[in-house]
């Protein structure tokens, strides 16, 4: 596989605080990768580095065949950058930045405006060009920063945090941006701390933690993955409790089964329950008793909860796939009609905090 950007050992320290360790990153060329972590995480810190803005303290890195500490320059010319604080003059109307910007790139003249034009109007902020950028509201700073960004027609494009505080509609003009400058074979980079927006766009992620990468892969592997070890870690767990509990049973004398059970149940936490689970949860016409204690004997079903509003929510064994079919097919088979029906699966949000969990505050300092 070809890569557009591959790190080695990127490092950046200040003083004594590392804010990226020793990243060793493989972006695949032409893809859509996404860079999440918490606050102070170090993914601006490793895009500056990438982008040739700051130098890296130890390691290197290859962005589109040239190294970014032995070829800046060359590194420049192929990238685009949209940062976290928009950078553009202030003094200085959307039109005047993007000229300044594609000036600098050496745009042919005679393609300058067309490319302006085009790109102003793709973002929906061509009524603004002649107003100074301290004149603009925060929306309308970002698209300006888009427009002088994308003018050179960078083949490898950063965006860190790029729709932050951004209007859904406008939102979507940029989700649809990305995807077209993705088909017409440009790299992205996006850092976003938006979950929805990450799963959606990216081929790619990679999570840092403290200026580590702690998980790298297909936003539905990471999913996938998460299931699947939040269930090892579950039956280690049963193993556990059930260690502990027999131990407990022997020293007490009186302890009876139900007792152990309790015990045991208690030991599944909401969370955990969340991500084992799967949720199904549907609005049948009519909640006839029999149904419901239906429902609570069926062998795929861990837990029946019925809102104020009728609806019945399910937990489900998230590994067994004929769970829902056959949930469905019972309730129809009784001629009870479903009038609207909701899964929930684990989450990006839920990866993202598994993955970010263990801290070591003195890293964070
Ligand atoms: N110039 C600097 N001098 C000292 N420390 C710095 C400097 N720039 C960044 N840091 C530190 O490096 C760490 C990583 O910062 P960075 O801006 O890369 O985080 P981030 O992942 O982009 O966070 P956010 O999601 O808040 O944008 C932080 O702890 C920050 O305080
Ligand atoms: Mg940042």
């Amino acid at each position: 596989m070809k890569y557009a950007i591959e790190t080695e050992n990127l490092t950046k320290k200040y003083k004594n605080f590392t804010a990226v360790n020793s990243l060793n990153l493989k972006i695949p060329d032409k893809s859509i990768f996404g860079l999440l972590g918490p606050n102070g995480a170090g993914k601006t810190t490793s895009i500056k580095m990438l982008t040739c803005l700051i130098q890296p303290t130890e390691g290197t890195g290859i962005v589109g065949g040239y190294d970014i500490t032995k070829n800046p320059n060359e590194v420049r010319e192929i990238i685009g950058m949209v940062p976290q604080q928009v950078s553009l003059y202030n003094d200085l109307t959307i039109l005047e930045n993007a000229e300044l910007c594609a000036d600098f790139y050496g745009v042919p003249v005679d393609e300058k405006f067309d490319r302006i034009e085009d790109l102003m109007e793709l973002v929906d902020i061509k009524y603004a060009k002649d107003k100074l950028v301290k004149q603009l509201s925060g929306g309308q700073k970002q698209k300006a920063s888009l427009v002088a960004s994308l003018v050179h027609r960078p083949d490898i494009l950063f965006l860190d945090e790029p729709t932050i505080g951004l209007d859904p509609t406008t939102k979507r003009i940029l989700w649809d941006l990305i995807r077209e400058l993705n088909d017409d074979g440009h790299t992205i980079i996006l850092c976003s701390h938006d979950m929805y927006e990450v799963d959606k766009l990216c081929d790619f992620l990679g999570i840092i933690n403290t200026g580590n990468l702690v998980a790298y892969d297909t936003p539905q592997a990471l999913k996938d993955g998460l299931a699947v070890s939040v269930k090892k870690e579950h039956d280690a767990d049963i193993s556990n409790s059930l260690e502990s509990i027999l131990k407990e049973k022997a020293e007490i004398e009186d302890l009876t089964q139900t007792h152990a059970t309790d015990v045991f149940s208690e030991k599944i936490d909401d969370d955990l329950d969340h991500l084992l689970f799967r949720k199904i949860s549907f609005i049948l016409e009519d909640n006839s008793p029999e149904i419901i204690e239906d429902l609570r004997n069926n062998p795929y079903v861990h837990k029946v909860n019925i809102s104020h509003n009728g609806r019945i929510t399910l937990r489900i064994d998230n590994f067994n796939d004929e769970a829902i079919s056959n949930i469905l097919k019972n309730i129809i088979s009784k001629g009870i009609n479903i009038k609207s029906i909701a899964t929930e699966e684990p989450s990006l949000e839920d990866v993202f905090m598994k993955a970010t969990a263990e801290v070591n505050e003195d890293e964070r300092a």
